[in-house]
């Protein structure tokens, strides 16, 4: 019998649980459950005897992949697999794939709940601004980039998006105006909606000298890592522009400096909620799964990613 763990720090929705449950027993696999876990030790020791893992932004580093000694597939129930040690994993003989496009919507909704949250003012009862006549940059335009545009678009933004691996007839399709360089997009944009993965060329590329591009009320969403952006020039922006304000799901490193210094003009989620909805964690868990048994089945290597 094959057995499955799924190994989330971050749980997912019972619902999900059960869902990916059904899958697996379906195809007569093992599921084995490790939620909360506090340590990477307790990963380590229950990857031991598993043929496939399940994960989340959990870290699948060396260590892990060479405790795994049956891991034959690991599936990220998710689009970012920064947290997943590619080298080693190919080095392991271990194929690594992700979910795209199953938790997006969530993760949008998230950008925009963020923005009105910040626009009034956090609710606190003083007079705030619209999100209607302003405009917004989508710094790439993927699947959480095209969905952050159209509801952003329903609110009556003006949408400019900047992503030099999607064609131009894709992005004005969506009714979003393409600019020709990451400048312009952020000289256009009031709001900026940060959608860019974290590697190698991302990592710290987004610093004070391209923020201090933006326009008079500047804000940046931030739904994608917080290893994107250079803390340095991030705090060079705060406190040479008081109009800047920063939204990013989970807080930077310089959190304590931007909460000392620079009140009302930040929000922070407490634990990275963007994907935290039902909805995205039945959609990335059940298709996890069934990418693990088509995989094991079949030998289907659809999203595979190293
Ligand atoms: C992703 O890359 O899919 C999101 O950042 C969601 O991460 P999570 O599964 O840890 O919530």
């Amino acid at each position: 019998m094959k057995k499955v763990l799924v190994a989330t720090e971050k749980p997912f929705a019972q619902a999900a649980v059960s869902e990916i449950r059904g899958i697996l027993d379906n195809a007569a696999y093992e599921l084995i459950l490790l939620e909360k876990y506090e340590d990477p030790s307790e990963l380590i020791q229950a990857v031991s005897d598993v043929d496939a893992l399940i994960i989340r932004s959990d870290k699948v580093t060396a260590e892990v992949l060479k405790a795994a000694k049956n891991l034959k597939i690991v599936v990220r129930a998710g689009a970012g697999y920064d947290n997943i040690d590619l080298v080693a994993a190919t080095e392991a003989n271990v194929v690594a794939m992700n979910t795209p496009g199953q938790n997006s919507n969530a993760v949008a909704e998230l950008a925009l709940g963020m923005m009105v949250y910040l626009a009034r003012n956090g609710f606190n009862g003083t007079a705030g601004v619209e999100l209607k006549g302003k405009t917004l940059g989508i710094h790439a335009f993927g699947n959480v980039g095209k969905l952050v545009a159209g509801i952003a678009k329903g609110f009556g933004m003006k949408v400019f998006a900047f992503d030099p691996f999607v064609a131009a007839e894709i992005i004005e399709k969506e009714g979003v105006e393409v600019v020709k360089s990451v400048e312009d997009l952020y000289r256009n944009s009031q709001y900026i909606s940060l959608n860019i993965p974290s590697n190698e060329e991302t990592r710290s590329s987004i610093g004070y000298e391209i923020l201090s591009l933006m326009p008079e009320g500047a804000s940046l969403v931030n739904t994608a890592r917080k290893e994107v952006i250079d803390e340095k020039g991030l705090l060079k922006m705060f406190s040479e522009r008081p109009d800047f304000k920063y939204l990013s799901d989970i807080a930077p490193d310089c959190y304590e400096d931007i909460e000392n210094n620079f009140p009302g003009r930040y929000f922070f989620t407490p634990k990275k909620m963007g994907a935290q909805t039902a909805e995205a964690n039945i959609n990335a868990g059940k298709a996890a799964a069934n990418q693990i048994v088509a995989f094991i089945e079949k030998g289907v290597e659809t999203f595979k990613v190293n």
